[in-house]
């Protein structure tokens, strides 16, 4: 492991978390037991969204396959595309992963994330509990896209921001002072009306984004679309590479509309670039969940050593300093054409103090231009 992934100069504290580094898991395969979380840490990343859990009578029933890749024709995988529902273990099991990674692993963030029906007892339980284990945080998932949907759960809550600020508000309540993140579904218009509806909620944060709806392709010889399970198949997740344009402009609208609100940046995060963009976007802490699916844990060194020589090449002395710094830079197209003939505007006018100017146009008219008492 990268010693700058632990020694403090990548720290940052989010909602009195301290991360030793900003690059934490996203919920899914690379967080799915202790196991895992464990090698995701020893790895050295900073924190870990647990796979989203419910209670262990929540029906939960996989399918295979259930992911599909979009590659580039020279073979580099840009897209992926998943079907895959949330954890199908009983959640006593989560009770103690959660308490045996926290006892190996006190300086890394432990978050877990939990689903449920429209239930508010159902909800406080799972928060509850998940706390009681020892979790630092909570993230609400209201943006799974498949499965769950059709049950009224995940990203059918999270199209709903009515719900989304009633769910979360539960949640807060027994919550007893701990971090609450939602995570945004980007299968939605607007996505800063969910989020404003989160913390109007008493979240602390948000994080976005969860996996677009997609297909990822059709089989031309069987007509069927992928991943094909018993020649059939349904929308799914879309994530990596692809997505992190949405990704980054969705983050962006909600640094925007709510300053100071935390975000943690998810969706397409591959290299230390990537991570870079998302915390100049305004996100405080940097997910990632299909990068470490395709290139391992060990992606991280990577991400710590990018992000450390970048600070220093901008003299930022801490990553807070860096978060949110190409926000001022975004504005309407309207006034990219006024600062565009702004430009023009002046380039005319300095050319027409040089001599080598005079006499392209009207002579006289050039020379009224340089007379200051134009009475
Ligand atoms: C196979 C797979 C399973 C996932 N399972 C979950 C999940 O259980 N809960 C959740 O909130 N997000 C889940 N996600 C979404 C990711 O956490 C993440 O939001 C999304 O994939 C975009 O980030 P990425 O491009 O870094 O993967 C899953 C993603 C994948 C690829």
């Amino acid at each position: 492991m990268s010693s700058i992934l632990t020694d403090g100069t990548l720290a940052v504290t989010v909602n009195g978390m301290r991360f030793p580094n900003p690059f934490v898991i996203g919920s899914g395969p690379p967080s799915t037991n202790a196991v895992v979380i464990g090698k995701a840490f020893a790895a050295g990343w900073g924190g870990v969204v647990a796979k989203t859990t419910a209670l262990t009578d929540t029906p939960v029933v996989n399918v295979q396959p259930r992911y599909g890749k979009l590659n580039t024709p020279a073979g580099e995988t840009i897209g992926f595309q998943n079907i895959e529902l949330i954890s199908d273990r009983p959640f006593e099991d989560w009770e103690a992963d959660f308490r045996k990674v926290k006892a190996e692993w006190p300086d890394r963030i432990l978050i877990g994330s939990i689903m449920e029906c429209y239930d508010k007892a159902r909800w406080q339980e799972l928060a509850s509990r998940c706390f009681a284990a020892g979790c630092d945080a909570l993230e609400l998932n209201f943006s799974c896209p498949h499965g769950h949907p059709e049950t009224g759960m995940g990203a059918a809550m999270g199209q709903n921001p009515a719900m989304v600020q009633e769910v979360t508000s539960w949640v807060v309540q027994v919550a007893g002072g701990k971090p609450v993140w939602a995570k945004m579904t980007p299968n939605i218009t607007d996505i800063r009306v969910p989020a404003r509806a989160a913390k109007a909620g008493g979240a602390h944060g948000v994080a976005a984004i969860n996996t677009i709806l997609s297909t990822v392709g059709i089989n031309l010889k069987t007509l069927r679309p992928t991943p094909t399970v018993e020649g059939h198949s349904t929308f799914g997740g879309y994530s990596y590479r692809a997505v992190k344009p949405i990704a980054l402009r969705m983050v962006g609208e909600i640094a925007t509309d709510q300053p100071g609100f935390t975000i943690s940046g998810i969706g397409g995060v591959c290299s230390s670039t990537d991570a870079i963009e998302f915390l100049l976007m305004g996100a405080s802490t940097v997910q990632s969940c299909t990068g470490p699916m395709l290139q391992g844990f060990e992606m991280v060194t990577e991400l710590g050593e990018g992000l450390a020589a970048f600070l220093k090449q901008h003299g930022f002395a801490t990553v807070q300093e860096a978060i949110g710094k190409s926000l001022p830079y975004f504005t309407t197209h309207h006034h990219l054409v006024e600062l565009q003939a702004a430009k023009k505007a002046a380039k005319a006018a300095e050319l027409a103090n040089r001599d080598t100017e005079w006499g392209k146009t009207n002579f006289v008219a050039e020379a009224g231009q340089l007379v200051s008492h134009k009475e």
